[in-house]
């Protein structure tokens, strides 16, 4: 009988004597190989499952779990047996990185757990948005486990009604389109009273598409929602924090805003000019209390959908991708927004902060 679950890693799913062969011959059925998924050996296989857009379907897992709980290769699925040594368990190591050398031995890490910070955001109100999913819910989430109240934006009202029975009262979700103008308004409303700081996290991913692979249309809702969106809120809680004396901003970037590699052409200029409104709100604003910083995440598993991929973009892109050293969650993200959001970040002003596990170093 064996004790692995949907909830194990999928390192521990490869080292597993005939679930591994199974997961190998799906990966090779894809036309891909386990190399392929080493930033992610960390996830769990469900988790997988959920983010991968249905090229990992559910009944994977249920063949996966039989075999482990038989013993027994299933018929009439492709199967691989494993070509080397068993990877280690614990999270995953950075891609390429040593596991000895000579006169070192290298532990794998040890694995991570929120260190919630109690009353750190007690009596503050937080805008956060794009809060229904991924990196602005665990944001949401942290704050309010940690003292504060968030004003929670999203135009998905089941995400957030999801999110505020979680959370509780210490939520005030707002369904909004952060690119409509009256949402500004509502977000204000929703507020009533001060905003201590604002995570403009909401934003849309594109398609790759090198600029002659660009239509109008994407660049239009990639410019909107990650440039126009972050600005109208900026532009609607400053005037209060100015008065108040103080608040802080996080805009949430990417590796494409400190690369041109690392997404399409809309996607790259939306996030380099977010890099852009940063600074120069930083600037504006120095000696006034306020302070604007931006996070710029490496690869996260969370639930942004990326369109069909343009031909040409993506196979330049592709190459790019395999110097991503791991997987973050989105609750490691949390970790880097919320410490700028934060009093902690008292002399923090205009920092643009790689949450990348190193990517941005190689
Ligand atoms: N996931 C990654 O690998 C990754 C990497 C780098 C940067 N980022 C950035 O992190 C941020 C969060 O991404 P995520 O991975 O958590 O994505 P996600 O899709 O899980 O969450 C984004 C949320 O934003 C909301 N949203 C989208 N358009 C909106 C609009 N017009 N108005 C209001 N809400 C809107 C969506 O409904 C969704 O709930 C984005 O800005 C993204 O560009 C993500």
């Amino acid at each position: 009988m064996s004790n692995i679950t949907p909830a194990s890693p999928l390192r521990d799913w490869l080292a597993q004597p005939t679930a591994g062969q199974v997961l190998r011959g799906f990966l090779a059925s894809q036309g891909q190989s386990e190399e392929a998924l080493a930033p992610a050996l960390g996830l769990p296989l469900e988790q997988l499952v959920q983010m991968s857009g249905g090229k990992f379907p559910p009944e994977l897992v249920d063949a996966l779990v039989t075999a482990a709980e038989t013993g027994q290769l299933p018929d009439g699925v492709p199967t691989v047996p494993a070509s080397g040594p068993a990877p280690a368990s614990g999270p995953a190591p950075a891609v390429g990185a040593a596991k000895s050398a000579p006169g070192i031995e290298i532990a794998t890490p040890d694995p991570w757990t929120e260190q919630v910070t109690p009353g750190r955001f007690g009596g503050q109100s937080v805008v956060v948005t794009g809060a229904a999913s991924g990196i602005g819910r665990a944001v949401a989430s942290r704050i309010v486990r940690e003292g504060g109240r968030v004003v929670a934006v999203d135009v998905s009202a089941d995400g957030l009604d999801d999110l505020a029975c979680d959370l509780g009262e210490a939520l005030v979700p707002v369904t909004a389109d952060i690119t409509e103008p009256a949402s500004a308004d509502a977000v204000l409303a929703a507020a009533a009273g001060r905003v201590h700081a604002l995570a403009n996290v909401a934003g849309v991913m594109d398609d790759d598409a090198a600029v002659h692979e660009v239509d109008d249309t994407t660049w239009a809702r990639v410019l909107r929602i990650n440039v126009e969106g972050p600005m109208r809120l900026m532009r609607a809680v400053v005037p209060g924090m100015l008065a108040a004396g103080g608040g802080r901003i996080v805009n949430v970037v990417s590796e494409a805003a400190l690369r041109g590699s690392a997404a399409g052409a809309a996607y790259t200029t939306s996030k380099h000019a977010l890099v852009g409104l940063t600074v120069s709100s930083a600037y504006q604003y120095a000696g006034t209390g306020v302070q604007v910083n931006a996070v710029a995440p490496g690869a996260v598993a969370t639930g942004i959908t990326m369109p069909a991929p343009a031909p040409y973009g993506s196979s330049r892109t592709a190459k790019m991708r395999v110097a991503i050293p791991r997987l973050a969650v989105a609750e490691e993200l949390a970790a880097s927004i919320t410490f700028l959001l934060s009093r902690d970040a008292v002399n923090i002003n205009g920092a643009i902060l790689p949450s990348d596990g190193g990517w941005s170093a190689a």
